[in-house]
């Protein structure tokens, strides 16, 4: 697939854009703080209708306007659909998909990118919600209905630990509530967990190659999920998980299949293993009125060469890690759907990279069906990347 229209409205440094694109390579240079980022940031709003860089709205709205308007066409296989998002900061976004209303859900999928930015170090540097996040984002655009297992889990959460800090506040639970709430908690949160589990299998074979693409180093990498909540995946690296959570690596033909409903064995196990876990730290979380169980206490473990990556790798590597990751991510979208590519953007990121990194990372998405490069000088695109070229100067993009 290819968005072969971008249009913003008093989005972000934008006052009014408007640009064509192709399908192959499109490069946007342009200096420090002229808008870069924000039209890639918008791309990617239209596939996941969320910013990577801020987790609300009101940011992406220019400043003294009152909503910002971002639309695109995607041309997959043949058709063009039209996209249209209205943002509007502290009250309902409305979305439009071939000018009719429609709903995150339903639009989720049309487009599909995968965003590099200098800012992905911090999957391998930074903490465990980092790579939580990065195992999430993926499962939705594999599999949009996970969005709204994601976000029950979340709303789970928020309220079960409001109920725990009402309790630690007034010295008592109500009987039988913390149950309903655990309840909801381990059905919300084993769907999350086989989810995650299903994909970390299906990323593991395709890591290695993207490490060994980028870095043109064959290091070992390794890539594991610890659940928190299950002993025998505790802090011993080594160990395994003490059940056979089923990752397959199956993700399926069809969307239905990652799905984890009734049929799904392994997230059975899933719950008993967060079952377990919440009867053996009740009275730690009334203590301290924290939810101390479930898929946001979880972490994707990174090694290279044996060692973990984070705190072990060097710069380099974590450098080449990350852009693994990203590469493994296209390349599982890539496998998935009939509608074609993800498109790529790629925001910033040669600068970063020593000549030989560049130019291997150049050689594995030249090929991709679309790639928006950006970069603040010419010369840090490498030549294999040939294509359309733009130039943005204070929010106004210019092509030539
Ligand atoms: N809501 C907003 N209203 C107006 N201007 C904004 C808004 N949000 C961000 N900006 C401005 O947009 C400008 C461009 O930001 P952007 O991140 O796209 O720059 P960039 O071209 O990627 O720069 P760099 O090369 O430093 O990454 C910045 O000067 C920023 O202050
Ligand atoms: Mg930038």
């Amino acid at each position: 697939m290819y968005l072969s229209r971008l249009s913003l409205t008093d989005y972000r440094n934008y006052a009014v854009a408007d640009v064509t694109l192709g399908p192959g390579v499109s490069t946007v240079i342009g200096a420090n703080g002229q808008g870069k980022t924000n039209l890639i940031e918008a791309a990617g709003y239209l596939a996941t209708f969320g910013s990577h860089r801020v987790a609300t709205d009101a940011p992406l709205v220019r400043q003294g306007a009152e909503r910002a308007i971002v639309r695109g066409v995607v041309s997959a296989a043949g058709r063009d659909s039209l996209l249209e998002v209205e943002v509007n900061p502290g009250r309902a976004n409305r979305l439009r998909v071939n000018r009719s209303p429609a709903r995150p859900r339903e639009a989720l999928g049309i487009l599909r990118c995968v965003l590099f930015a200098p800012e992905d170090i911090a999957i391998v540097k930074g903490d465990p919600d980092q790579r939580r996040r990065y195992l999430d984002d993926l499962l939705v655009a594999m599999r949009p209905r996970y969005a709204g297992v994601r976000a029950d889990y979340e709303r789970v959460l928020r309220q079960r630990a409001a109920l725990l800090k009402s309790a630690k506040a007034r010295g008592a639970v109500p009987a039988g509530t913390l149950d309903v709430w655990d309840d909801q908690l381990v059905s919300a949160g084993a769907a999350l967990t086989a989810g995650r589990l299903r994909l970390v299998a299906a990323i593991r074979p395709l890591l290695a190659d993207s490490y060994s693409a980028v870095s043109g180093a064959e290091r070992d990498t390794a890539v594991s999920y610890r659940m928190a909540a299950d002993p025998g995946t505790g802090h011993d690296p080594d160990s395994r998980p003490s059940v056979d959570l089923g990752e397959s690596g199956d993700l399926g033909e069809s969307g239905e299949s990652v799905s984890g409903g009734d049929a799904e064995p392994d997230q059975e196990k899933i719950e008993l293993v967060l079952r377990h876990a919440l009867a053996a730290r009740r009275r730690a979380e009334l203590e301290r009125a924290v939810c101390l169980v479930g898929p946001h206490r979880d972490e994707l473990e990174l090694r290279i060469g044996g060692l973990p990556s984070r705190g072990y790798a060097s710069h380099g590597e974590c450098w080449s890690l990350a852009l693994a990751l990203r590469l493994a991510a296209y390349q599982l979208l890539r496998g998935d759907s009939e509608a074609g590519d993800p498109v790529l953007l790629l925001d910033d990121v040669f600068a970063e990279l020593d000549a030989g990194r560049r130019d291997r990372l150049a050689a594995v998405v030249a090929s991709a069906e679309q790639v928006l490069v950006t970069a603040a000088v010419r010369a840090d695109v490498p030549t294999a990347l040939v294509g359309a070229e733009f130039h943005v100067a204070g929010g106004v993009i210019t092509s030539g």
